[in-house]
């Protein structure tokens, strides 16, 4: 008896594990996004890489706007425009 209710915890516990993609093919799949190796250059100055989903897409300029300006004043590298629109892009596409 205790043992079914172990097996089935197990094959609870198993099944769960199991579900959503595997972490690699997702990593693959974000690092296929235009602007994802800026935004992994300039972002993990300071943090770990920002999870899309964290904003809706229209707000991300603002919040990298924010972030420049913490990037300005703790002498970090700033992006170029052009590598801005890349990160910017990346983020908007919300790969998640
Ligand atoms: C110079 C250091 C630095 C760099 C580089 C940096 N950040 Fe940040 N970031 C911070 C600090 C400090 C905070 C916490 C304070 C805050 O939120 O203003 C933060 C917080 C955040 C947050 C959580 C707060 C929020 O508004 O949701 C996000 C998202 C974020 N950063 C995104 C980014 C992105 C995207 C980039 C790359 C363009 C980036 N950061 C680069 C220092 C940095």
């Amino acid at each position: 008896m205790k043992v079914t209710v172990l097996v089935m915890f197990l094959a609870i516990f198993i099944s769960g594990c199991d579900k959503g993609a595997d972490p690699r093919e997702e990593l693959a799949k974000r690092q296929k996004i235009p602007g994802y190796r800026e935004a992994r250059i300039f972002c993990t100055q300071c943090h770990r890489m920002p999870d899309a989903v964290q904003h809706e897409p229209a707000a991300w300029p603002g919040v990298i706007t924010r972030m420049e300006g913490i990037m300005q004043t703790n002498k970090r590298k700033v992006p170029t425009v052009e590598e801005r629109e890349a990160i910017i892009g990346y983020f908007k596409t919300n790969p998640n």
